[in-house]
């Protein structure tokens, strides 16, 4: 298939464009560049040992993705372009319903003008609030805590109501927790100033960007007292976007929600340890207080992805770890600017 993958240049986005190519398929990327660097494309086009044709401009445009849609013959687009932090969302939500449901709003008309009919999304475990765990496909109704999980909620009612109007096939996958990066160490999760979230903490102090861990709590109601999620290999969550495209035209039912996550939760404590691991010694953290609106402990339900898409998670919480160090190591700053 000749596949669009909007947010291309991004974390998830990155390594599926090599999951994609790996498996026979045509990659287009269109990107604006808002949260990742246009450095990543030529790492890309090294891994894949081809060019990676690029279209830098901002989705909401909807003038642009028409006529992108008018230059080119899509079978299918990969819809990962957004913006997910959490506390932002929070300060600026007018940014987020805009960028989140402006952009889908545009690549849903360019997609029924042009009848391009496969969609696979990115959205998250947010949108199952505090439903009980292990967290299944079949949950209602959804929620979320925060202005961005809000946009996911809702951009996945858009697509429920969209879809039967225009015939579209949607895979709407619901992530876990993100980590690890590309073994090559190439390519990995590059965040913008302080990191939001674990994985990418630890291995900035690991690599001495920043002092110590601090711990958001100790006192949950869990083995270790620190919160548990469910960690999952970013290459595994690349493989299950491609399963999940060339599932769409068998799908149960045209837009279908599916788990991606390991079926396990890791504590803070024990994703740090086996960090250490990695690194192969002790490193400094201190435990601070609650972080608020955490949950103490969530995983997947795995059944749906695996049964339908034939998909599993494959890679453990060492290698998550082990290739995270591997991107840290031979990139402490990231991505080069130029
Ligand atoms: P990312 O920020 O690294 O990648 C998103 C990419 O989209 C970036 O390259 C950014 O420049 C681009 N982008 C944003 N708005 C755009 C717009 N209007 N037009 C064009 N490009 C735009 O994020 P990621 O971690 O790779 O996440 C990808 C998707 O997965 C997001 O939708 C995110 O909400 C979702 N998700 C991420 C996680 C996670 O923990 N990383 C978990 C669940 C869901
Ligand atoms: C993991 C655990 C923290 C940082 C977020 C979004 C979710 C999804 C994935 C997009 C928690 C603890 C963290 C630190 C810590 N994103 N922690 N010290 O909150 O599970 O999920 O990313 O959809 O919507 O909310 O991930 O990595 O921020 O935190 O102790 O410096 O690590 O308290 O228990 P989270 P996270």
């Amino acid at each position: 298939m000749k596949v669009l993958v909007s947010g291309g240049a991004g974390y998830i986005g990155s390594h599926t464009v090599l999951a994609l190519i790996a498996s026979g398929h045509d990659v287009v990327v269109v990107d604006d560049f808002a949260n990742s660097k246009p450095t990543v494309i030529a790492r890309l086009e090294t891994l894949a040992g081809r060019p990676i044709p690029v279209h830098a401009f901002d989705l909401t445009d909807v003038d642009k993705t028409e006529r992108l849609f008018d230059a080119e013959r899509f079978d299918a687009v990969v819809h990962f372009a957004g913006f997910k932090a959490v506390g932002e969302s929070v300060e600026n939500p007018l940014d987020y319903y805009t960028n989140n449901l402006g952009s889908t709003f545009s690549l849903l008309r360019a997609m029924a003008r042009h009848d391009v009919r496969r969609l696979v999304f990115s959205s998250s475990a947010t949108v199952y609030g505090d439903a009980p765990v292990p967290y299944r496909e079949d949950h209602e109704p959804l929620t979320a805590a925060n202005p961005y999980g809000w946009t996911k909620a809702m951009q996945e009612q858009v697509f429920r109501d969209v879809a039967p109007a225009h015939g579209l096939r949607i895979a709407l996958l619901r992530y876990f927790n993100p980590v690890g990066a590309h073994p090559s160490g190439m390519i990995g999760e590059d965040p913008q100033g302080r990191p939001n979230n674990l994985m990418p903490f630890i291995a900035q102090v690991a690599v001495g960007r920043r002092p110590e861990l601090e711990v958001f709590g100790d006192d949950y109601p869990t083995a270790d007292g620190t919160c548990e999620r469910d960690y999952i290999h970013v290459e595994d969550l690349a493989r299950g976007h491609v399963a999940a495209l060339e599932h769409l035209d068998a799908m149960v039912e045209p837009v279908r929600a599916f788990n991606l996550g390991g079926g396990v939760g890791t504590s803070v404590l024990e994703l740090f340890h086996a960090f250490e691991r990695a690194v192969g010694h002790e490193l400094p953290y201190r435990v601070v207080g609650r972080r608020p609106g955490d949950l103490p402990a969530y995983w997947a339900d795995t059944a749906r992805a695996r049964e339908e898409l034939g998909w599993v998670a494959e890679k453990t919480i060492d290698d998550m770890c082990a290739d995270t160090w591997r991107w840290q190591q031979q990139n402490p700053n990231g991505f080069p600017d130029a």
